[in-house]
């Protein structure tokens, strides 16, 4: 039993739709947040700068004695991973193991397509986790550098989406057996309904975020850090080191929640030489 917080990482704001899962299925839990807003997105840039953002995001979450740390981002948990596992002693947990387990869960017709920001593509990690597990999976990889920023700009709902959308993923339509895709990025499932209007209902979308909290509650068990129920939980924080006005404004309509608490939050230096 641990009464501690359990920490979330992202470039922006896409890690909420990890936390809004963990909110419903781990409700015991207090939940830090922290979007690195300013510097989104993480997509297009250097493995290591990712790498150097991460490692300050998740300084600044230690010093706030988190118990556990997700890395709710694919493109950072592609690069940051490995390292940051090795060299914290809290578990850390990434997005892209439980997307790819629930998509081989899901495929019947071994055609499997990722989405993803040009780091999560470039880095071949979804088509590495799949082989990994079962060697003959076919695997159609796109980037879609697009998604993010329309994300970001709060901008989901418009018909300028619905273009993006629909004009990114057409070369995955020509692939007529494909009948499982993972949203290898946490900031897509907002894109969700127009994503799934693209490639049709007979396709299953993994949102690979989704799959991770289950994850989390599993290893909350095995390693007996779970919050017991308490009257007194302390409210879920978001931090942001970007406008806190525009994150409010996203996760407001997301979480669908009426009020929370998102505050600036200024990180930098060269943490990562501490370890
Ligand atoms: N939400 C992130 C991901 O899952 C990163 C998006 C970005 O900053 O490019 O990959």
């Amino acid at each position: 039993m641990n009464n501690g917080a359990i920490g979330f990482i992202d470039s922006g704001v896409g890690g909420l739709t990890v936390v809004k899962e963990a909110m419903r299925q781990l409700p015991n839990e207090q939940l830090i947040y922290l979007g690195d807003t300013a510097r989104c997105p993480y997509g297009p840039r250097p493995a290591d700068q990712v790498v150097q953002f991460t490692w300050e995001m998740s300084f600044f979450l230690l010093k706030k004695n988190i118990k556990m740390l997700v890395i709710a981002c694919n493109t950072a948990t592609a690069v940051a991973l490995e390292e940051i596992r090795e060299k914290l002693d809290i578990p850390v947990v990434g997005v892209i193991m439980p997307g790819s387990r629930a998509a081989l869960k899901a495929t019947k017709s071994n055609q499997i397509g990722v989405i993803g920001t040009l780091g999560t593509i470039k880095s071949s990690s979804y088509k590495n986790a799949l082989k990994s597990k079962v060697p003959s999976i076919e695997v159609q990889s796109l980037a879609c550098p697009k998604f993010v920023p329309i994300v970001e700009s709060s901008e989901y709902h418009s018909s300028v989406a619905k273009k993006v959308v629909s004009e990114t993923l057409r070369p995955l339509k020509t692939r007529a057996s494909l009948d499982t895709l993972i949203l290898g990025c946490t900031h897509y499932p907002l894109l969700r309904p127009l994503i799934q209007n693209e490639m049709g209902s007979q396709v299953k979308l993994i949102d690979s975020g989704a799959e991770t909290v289950s994850e989390v509650s599993v290893l909350l068990d095995y390693f007996n850090l779970a919050a017991q129920p308490r009257k007194n939980k302390p409210a879920n924080a978001f931090y942001t080191t970007g406008s806190a006005a525009m994150f409010k404004e996203i996760a407001n309509d997301w979480l669908e929640l009426e009020t929370i608490n998102v505050e600036h939050a200024k990180i930098g230096g060269n943490e990562r030489d501490q370890t």
